[in-house]
């Protein structure tokens, strides 16, 4: 078995970092998960009262701030310089306005940049949007995860709950469906699945399941 790169891309809510980190476990890659990267973004813009469209003073954040991962026993933690920011990316504030910065070409160059340098010794598993399409359009494996809206919103309610945090099935559909269309609508680097990508449609199958139709299409290649 060979060291190769993964690259798994849908959706909002597809299952996709669920998926890339117990894969990435089991074959003993690394993890990248450039949403994080993003959502990072956002909240730095938010923390420093800038808006979310002026690009120049956001790629300076980038710039300033350094965003990093560090494995811990809770799994995957997301620094800025040093602080430990997992949980406030994942905050609503956040999440409703990552598509707006995410389509800015000037913070896309940066982050890929980033994201390809961290792939480049390869056995990598990394998700996103257009990891495929434009980080890694050489990566050994492509995977393209979709699940309906229903499905998807469900498992975010549940995911909710269980995390104790209240949200409303009916809203977090709507959001999750804005956020794709920002998402495969913006002129950079859209939401798209690469022509030689494995489309996974997760409806109804078990998280076991997805992961080993992964892990088989990505043995073949090691
Ligand atoms: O994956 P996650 O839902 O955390 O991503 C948050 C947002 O970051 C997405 O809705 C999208 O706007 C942006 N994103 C992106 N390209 C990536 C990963 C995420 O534009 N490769």
């Amino acid at each position: 078995m060979h060291k190769i790169n993964i690259a798994i891309d849908g959706p909002a809510s597809s299952g996709k970092s669920t998926i890339a980190k117990i894969i990435a476990k089991d074959f003993g890659f690394v993890y990248t998960d450039t949403g994080a990267m993003y959502r990072s973004v956002t909240y730095l813009a938010i923390q420093h009262q800038v808006s979310f469209t002026d690009e120049a003073s956001l790629i300076e954040l980038i710039e300033n701030y350094p965003i990093t991962f560090k494995q811990t026993d809770r799994g995957q933690a997301v620094l800025i310089q040093g602080e430990d920011v997992s949980e406030a990316i994942r905050q609503p504030e956040v999440t409703n306005n990552v598509s707006e910065v995410s389509a800015l070409s000037g913070v896309r160059a940066q982050l890929v940049k980033a994201q390809q340098k961290i792939a480049a010794s390869k056995g990598v598993v990394m998700d996103g949007r257009d990891i495929g399409t434009t980080v890694l359009p050489q990566a050994e494996v492509k995977i393209f995860l979709v699940a309906s809206a229903s499905e998807r919103a469900k498992r975010r309610y549940k995911e909710n709950q269980a995390k104790g945090i209240k949200s409303d099935y009916d809203t977090l559909k709507k959001e999750i469906e804005q956020r794709d269309y920002t998402d495969s609508h913006r002129e950079t680097s859209p939401l798209k699945q690469a022509e030689d990508a494995t489309l996974v449609d997760t409806t109804g199958m078990t998280i076991d399941e997805v992961v080993t139709t992964v892990e088989n299409i990505a043995k073949e290649k090691m």
